[in-house]
C-alpha cells in the first residue's frame, strides 16, 4: 500500500473547510478526515488540566477527570519566579498528554485593573513585566511538552462585571504600556500555539471583532502564526470576527455561524481566502494531537506542587521573629480553612484535584496543636459560640494560627467582589484571639488581596497564602515551620482602603463602558506617584534570613540601553531566596511618568553568608513610552534613575545616567500649535529667524512673553486671524523640510 498526503484542507469544498472554524461540541474542532485532520481538544487551564468527559459545561461545575491542582497565577505571581511558572506549565503538559489533551487554555496574563477583579486568581499581577514574563515561562514549559497552549484573554479583560458586553474605553498609551505587553511578551517570546480573544469590547469593538488587535497588532507587528480561539461564546458576529482575525469559534453552535461564513462568500461578501487562511490556521493545530500517553505521576506532581506553592507564599509580617514556629511547639490552630483548605477559585479554572492536604494535618506532623474551627466557611452556626471556643483554645497559648481568608463563593470568574473585606465574623476571631494568646499569626488564603485593617496591628505575623493549589495546605506547614524559607513577593499592591485604589471611580463602569480614567497608573504605579501610603507595597515581601545589595553599577549601552550589575548577600543565619527587583524612574519626555516602573527582576537562592553578583540588561523597551503622536515607543533624551527596590516603595540603592535617546522629530502641520512651530528642531530655529527680521527694534525681548500667550494656537489661527507675517509659501517650505527630516 502506499501512502498518500492528505489534501490540503483549503482545498475542500467551502462548506466542508468552513467546519473547521467552529467546534463540533464545547470542546474540540471536528474531525476532517478527507484533509486528514484529527479532531482537536481544547480544554481549561491554566494551573491543571480540566478535562470534562461527560456532560459538559464551562463554569467548573460538572467534575472532570482527576488532575493536579498546581498553584494557580495569583499564588505564582507571588513567587517572582518564571522557574515556578514553567515547571507548572510542564507538569500541565506532562498531564494534559495523559489525558489526551492536545491544547490547554491557558495562561491568563490580564492585569488585575482592581483588586475587586474576580478573577484576579488566575491572572499573575498588576504589573505587565512580571505578568509577561511569568506568562511566557508557563507556555515555554507547557508547549515543551508538546501540548498548544492559549494565552488569554485578549485584551483588556479586567472585570467579570459585563464581561460579554463591557467596553473598556482605553486609550492608545495606557493599552501599550499597561494591557498589551505581557501578551506581547508570551507571543513574541514563546510562540503559543493560540490565542484567546476576550469576551469584552475594546473601544466599542468586540474584541472577537477587533481587528486592530487581532489582526494589525498581534500578527503584523507580534509576528504570532498561530490560531486565534474566541473565548467561550465571544462570538457576536461570526463574520467580522473571521475578517478581523478570529480563526477558531468555540464552542460550536450547530453550524449556525459557519453558515453565515457560507452565505457571505458566495454572496460575495467575503473573500473565500480569509476563510482559506483561517482553515490552515485551525488545521496546523493538528499537529500537536497525540496519542496520550501511559499516565503521570500523581504523587509526584502533588510533591511538586507542594514545593512550587512553597515559593509562592508572601510573609508580609512577622515582629519578634514569631515565624517560624519552633520545633515541638505547642501550637494552637484556629480557623476552618486549616482543616477544610481554600486553594484555587471558582469558574472555568475550577480542577478535580487528585488529593488535598490541610494545614492542619501537616502541623500535626511537626508540632503539638490544639484546634477550633472559629467560624464557618458559609457563615452558619452559632458564630459567638464558634468565636469562644476558639479564644478559649488561644487563652495563653504561646501561639495561635489564624487560617483566615474568602470561601469560593465569595470570589469567582462571572462576578467582581464589592469588598476587600475578610467577612466580619473572621475578624471578630482574629482580634479576639490576638487579645488572649501571646503570640498570634495569621495565615490568609484568598484569590486576591483583602484589606488587613482592623486587625493587621493586632496580629504579631501575617503570612498571604493567597490560593496555593492543591498541595497548599502541607506547603503552608513547611513555611510556618521554617522547614521552607518563605520568598514570595507581593504581585499587587494589598492597600490600606478601596478608595485609595486608582480605579476605585471607575470600576466597573456603567451604562456598558468602563473607562480606564487612571491611564498608566495602574496598581504601585499609581500609589509610588500620587505618594498615597499603602499597607504594603507591590514587591514586598519578607523571608526568614536577611540580604543586603551592595555595589550597584549602572553602564549606558548606546543610546537607549543600559548594564545594570549589583551584588546580593544573604546577611543572615540560614538560606533563603531574594527577589532582586529593578525599577527606573524618569521625568524625561513629554509624558507624565509613574514613579517608577518595574523593568527586571531575578529570585537568587544564597546560603547563609554567600554573595552573588546578578547583571540585568536593560533594553530600548526600559526607557521608552508609548509616544502617541508617532504611535511608536520613544526613548526621551534625559535623566533615567535605575532602582534596586525592596519593593516598589522601598528603593535601597539608585544610579542615574543620561541617555542619548531618540531623536524624534515631530510632524508638523497648520493645525500644529505655535509653541510647537518654534520648539521644532528643524523648523523652529528657521521660524524664529525669519520671524524675528520681520520685527521692529528690540521686540525680540517680547517674544518669550508673547509665545507663552499664544503658544497654544494652531498655526492657521495664527495666521489667518492675528495675519502673523509669515507667507503661506514659507510655511509650507518649513513643513516640507520637517517632514523630510523625521
Ligand atoms: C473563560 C475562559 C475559559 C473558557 C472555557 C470562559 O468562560 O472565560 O477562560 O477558557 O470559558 O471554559
Amino acid at each position: 500500500m502506499t501512502a498518500t498526503t492528505p489534501p490540503d484542507p483549503t482545498s475542500l469544498p467551502l462548506e466542508q473547510k468552513v467546519l473547521l472554524l467552529s467546534g463540533q461540541d464545547f470542546w474540540s474542532t471536528p474531525a476532517v478526515a478527507d484533509a486528514g485532520l484529527p479532531s482537536v481538544v481544547l480544554t481549561d487551564g491554566p494551573h491543571g488540566v480540566r478535562r470534562q468527559q461527560g456532560e459538559f459545561d464551562q463554569i467548573g461545575l460538572l467534575e472532570s477527570v482527576p488532575a493536579t491542582c498546581f498553584p494557580p497565577a495569583v499564588a505564582v505571581g507571588s513567587s517572582w519566579d518564571p522557574e515556578v511558572a514553567e515547571r507548572i506549565g510542564a507538569a500541565v503538559g506532562v498531564e494534559a498528554r495523559a489525558i489526551g489533551v492536545p491544547v490547554v487554555l491557558g495562561p491568563g496574563v490580564n492585569i488585575k485593573r482592581s483588586p475587586l477583579g474576580g478573577r484576579n486568581f488566575e491572572y499573575y499581577s498588576e504589573d505587565p513585566l512580571l505578568a509577561g514574563v511569568l506568562g511566557a515561562a508557563h507556555v515555554r514549559g507547557q508547549q515543551g511538552e508538546g501540548v498548544g497552549a492559549s494565552v488569554k484573554h485578549f485584551a483588556a479583560n479586567n472585570q467579570e462585571t459585563q464581561r460579554m458586553q463591557v467596553s473598556a474605553d482605553v486609550d492608545e498609551r495606557t493599552l501599550r504600556e499597561i494591557y498589551l505587553p505581557a501578551f506581547e511578551r508570551v507571543v513574541t517570546e514563546s510562540r503559543p500555539a493560540t490565542v484567546m480573544c476576550a469576551y469584552n469590547k475594546v473601544n466599542g469593538v468586540y474584541a472577537s471583532q477587533h481587528h486592530w488587535l487581532l489582526t494589525e497588532v498581534l500578527r503584523e507587528e507580534w509576528g504570532f502564526r498561530g490560531a486565534v480561539v474566541s473565548d467561550w461564546g465571544a462570538v457576536d458576529d461570526r463574520v467580522a470576527a473571521l475578517e478581523a482575525g478570529l480563526d477558531l469559534q468555540m464552542p460550536g453552535d450547530h453550524g449556525a455561524g459557519n453558515a453565515l461564513v457560507v452565505d457571505a462568500v458566495r454572496a460575495g461578501r467575503l473573500d473565500e481566502a480569509v476563510v482559506d487562511r483561517s482553515v490552515r490556521r485551525v488545521a496546523a493545530l493538528a499537529g500537536l494531537v497525540a496519542e496520550p500517553t501511559a499516565g503521570f505521576d500523581a504523587d509526584a506532581h502533588h510533591a511538586l506542587a507542594r514545593e512550587l506553592a512553597a515559593g509562592c507564599a508572601v510573609l508580609l509580617k512577622n515582629d519578634g521573629s514569631t515565624l517560624p514556629l519552633a520545633a515541638g511547639a505547642r501550637v494552637t490552630v484556629v480557623g476552618e480553612f486549616a482543616r477544610t483548605p481554600r486553594f484555587q477559585g471558582g469558574g472555568s479554572s475550577h480542577v478535580n484535584a487528585t488529593r488535598v492536604d490541610d494545614a492542619l494535618t501537616a502541623l500535626r506532623d511537626a508540632v503539638d496543636v490544639t484546634f477550633a474551627p472559629g467560624f464557618t466557611l458559609d457563615g452558619s452556626g452559632d458564630a459567638t459560640a464558634l468565636r469562644e471556643e476558639a479564644v478559649a483554645a488561644a487563652r495563653g497559648a504561646e501561639v495561635t494560627v489564624v487560617f483566615a481568608g474568602l470561601a469560593e463563593a465569595d470570589e469567582s470568574e462571572g462576578f467582581d467582589r464589592t469588598t476587600l473585606d475578610l467577612p466580619a465574623a473572621q475578624v471578630d476571631l482574629i482580634r479576639a484571639v490576638a487579645a488572649v494568646s501571646l503570640r498570634t499569626v495569621v495565615v490568609l488564603s484568598t484569590g486576591s488581596v483583602v484589606s488587613l485593617e482592623g486587625w493587621h496591628d493586632d496580629v504579631d505575623a501575617v503570612l498571604a497564602g493567597f490560593l496555593l493549589g492543591q498541595a497548599g495546605g502541607s506547603a503552608l506547614a513547611d513555611l510556618l515551620t521554617g522547614a521552607v524559607d518563605p520568598s514570595g513577593r507581593l504581585a499587587e499592591t494589598i492597600p490600606l482602603r478601596l478608595q485609595d485604589t486608582p480605579a476605585y471611580l471607575a470600576f466597573p463602569g456603567e451604562q456598558g463602558h468602563v473607562r480606564y480614567g487612571e491611564g498608566v497608573m495602574v496598581g504601585y504605579r499609581h500609589f509610588t506617584t500620587a505618594e498615597q501610603p499603602v499597607r504594603y507595597p507591590f514587591g514586598h515581601g519578607l523571608s526568614y534570613t536577611t540580604f543586603q545589595t551592595t555595589d550597584l553599577q549602572v553602564r549606558t549601552r548606546g543610546a537607549d540601553g543600559a548594564t545594570v550589575t549589583v551584588t546580593v548577600t544573604n546577611t543572615g543565619e540560614r538560606a533563603g531566596r531574594h527577589v532582586v527587583q529593578v525599577y527606573v524612574a524618569t521625568d524625561a519626555g513629554p509624558v507624565r511618568r509613574p514613579a517608577r516602573e518595574l523593568r527586571a527582576f531575578t529570585k537568587v537562592s544564597l546560603a547563609a553568608g554567600e554573595s552573588t553578583s546578578v547583571a540585568f540588561e536593560l533594553d530600548r523597551r526600559a526607557f521608552a513610552y508609548w509616544d502617541v503622536r508617532e504611535h511608536d515607543w520613544v526613548v526621551a533624551p534625559g535623566e533615567y534613575t535605575v532602582q534596586v527596590g525592596a519593593s516598589a516603595a522601598d528603593v535601597v540603592d539608585q544610579r542615574t545616567v543620561t541617555l542619548a535617546g531618540d531623536e524624534v522629530v515631530p510632524e508638523l502641520t497648520m493645525q500644529s500649535s505655535v509653541a510647537e512651530w518654534f520648539a521644532h528642531p528643524v523648523a523652529g530655529p528657521q521660524l524664529l529667524e525669519g520671524f524675528l527680521a520681520t520685527m521692529p527694534e528690540g521686540a525680540a525681548e517680547m517674544h518669550a512673553g508673547m509665545l507663552q500667550m499664544i503658544g497654544s494656537m494652531p498655526m492657521r489661527r495664527f495666521t489667518a486671524d492675528f495675519g502673523a507675517a509669515v507667507p503661506a509659501a514659507e510655511l509650507e517650505r518649513l513643513m516640507a523640510a520637517a517632514r523630510a527630516a523625521r
